[in-house]
C-alpha cells in the first residue's frame, strides 16, 4: 500500500483481506483474545482521495463519503470523528505536532461488518495518505504503534503483504511469496460485530488453554508450506475459522451461503474474520467468474470475483 500523487491531491488504494486461517487462543486479561492468523490482502479494495482545502489558509479537515461506486455499502458509513480514517489522522496529526488540514474522500467498495478488515484498511491507509500529503514522511515504522491503537488488524495493513498476525492481532509477520489466488467473496446484507462475535464465542482464558497449542500452530505453518508450493487443493484442506460456529449463529445467512458453496467446484470455502463475508478458494480466475455468476443468481449478498494480492 502507497500514496501516489497527482498534481495537488494524492491517493492511495485500501485493500480488503481474508483471513485463511484464524485459531483463538484463548481470551486474556485485557479482555481482547489472543490469535494466530493467517491473512492476504485482496484486490477488492476502497479509495482515498485527499486534495487541499479550497479555501486557501483555511486549516481545517473534512472527510467525504463517496457513494457513487456501491451506495449500499457507503450508506451507514459515518463522516465524522466515528470513522476510522477521522481517527487516523486526528492521531497522526497530534503526534507529528500537524493541524489536520484537507479534505479525504472515501470511495467505500468493502462492505462492513464483514470481517474484509475495510475499516481498519481505510485507518492504515489513512496513516499513509497523511504522511505523505502533510510532508510528515515518518518511516512506516514510526507508524506501527499508531496503526496497532486505532484496531488490531491496521497494523497488517500497514505491512501491506500477506503476514501470519498473532497477539490480538498487531503482531505481523509478513509471509513473502505467496502465490496469487482466486476467490469468490459473498458478503450478506446483515452484518456481524466483531466484539458480538468474540464475546458469543465464550473462549477460555488463555492460560486454561493448555496442550494443543502446538498443533494448531504446525498446521499453520504447513499451510504456509502448502500455499508457497503452490498446492492449493491440500491447502484448502488446512483452512479453518475457530469463529464459523458464533458467526453463523449471530447471521443465519453465513450457512445458506456455505451451502450454496458446497455445491459449486472450489477448492475450499470458509469465513473470513468475524464474517458475515464468506470466501471459497478457487482453481482460476475463470472458475471464479463462473461461481461468481453462479452465486449471484441466489440473492445471497454482494458477490466479488476478485484474487488475493501477492
Ligand atoms: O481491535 P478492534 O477494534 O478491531 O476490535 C474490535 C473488538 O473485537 C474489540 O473491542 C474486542 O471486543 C474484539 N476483539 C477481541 N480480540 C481480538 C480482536 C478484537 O476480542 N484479538
Amino acid at each position: 500500500m502507497y500514496a501516489r500523487k497527482d498534481g495537488t491531491a494524492w491517493e492511495i488504494d485500501a485493500p480488503a483481506k481474508l483471513n485463511l486461517y484464524l485459531d483463538v487462543l484463548g481470551r486474556r486479561a485485557d479482555g481482547f483474545h489472543e490469535l494466530e492468523t493467517l491473512m492476504a490482502p485482496v484486490q477488492l479494495s476502497d479509495r482515498l482521495q485527499w486534495h487541499p482545502s479550497n479555501n486557501t489558509g483555511a486549516r481545517e479537515f473534512s472527510l467525504r463519503i463517496d457513494a457513487g461506486a456501491s451506495p449500499a455499502i457507503a450508506r451507514d458509513m459515518p463522516a465524522d470523528q466515528r470513522n476510522l480514517v477521522w481517527k487516523a489522522v486526528d492521531a497522526l496529526g497530534r503526534q507529528a505536532g500537524v493541524e489536520p488540514h484537507g479534505v479525504i474522500t472515501l470511495t467505500k467498495r468493502i462492505p462492513s461488518q464483514a470481517g474484509l478488515g475495510g475499516g481498519s484498511s481505510d485507518a492504515a491507509a489513512a496513516l499513509l495518505l497523511a504522511n505523505a500529503a502533510w510532508g510528515i514522511n515518518y518511516p512506516v515504522a514510526r507508524l506501527r504503534s499508531l496503526a496497532a491503537e486505532l484496531g488490531s488488524d491496521v497494523p497488517f495493513f500497514l505491512a501491506g503483504s500477506s503476514a501470519v498476525c498473532r497477539g490480538r492481532g498487531e503482531i505481523v509477520e509478513p509471509v513473502v511469496s505467496l502465490p496469487r489466488l482466486d476467490v469468490v467473496i459473498v458478503a450478506p446484507r446483515d452484518g456481524v460485530p466483531t466484539a458480538a462475535a468474540f464475546k458469543m464465542l465464550n473462549a477460555p482464558p488463555l492460560d486454561a488453554r493448555g496442550g494443543t497449542h502446538g498443533v494448531e500452530r504446525s498446521t499453520l505453518l504447513e499451510l504456509v508450506c502448502e500455499l508457497k508450493k503452490g498446492a492449493i487443493a491440500s491447502a484448502g484442506r488446512l483452512m479453518a475459522n475457530s469463529l464459523h460456529a458464533v458467526a453463523r449463529t449471530l447471521c443465519p445467512a453465513v450457512e445458506r451461503i456455505g451451502t450454496h458453496f458446497a455445491r459449486i467446484a472450489c477448492c475450499a470455502h470458509m469465513l473470513t474474520g468475524s464474517g458475515s463475508a464468506y470466501f471459497g478458494l478457487m482453481n482460476s480466475a475463470c472458475q471464479a467468474r463462473r461461481a461468481a455468476a453462479l452465486l449471484s443468481s441466489h440473492d445471497l449478498g454482494t458477490v466479488f470475483a476478485t484474487a488475493t494480492c501477492r
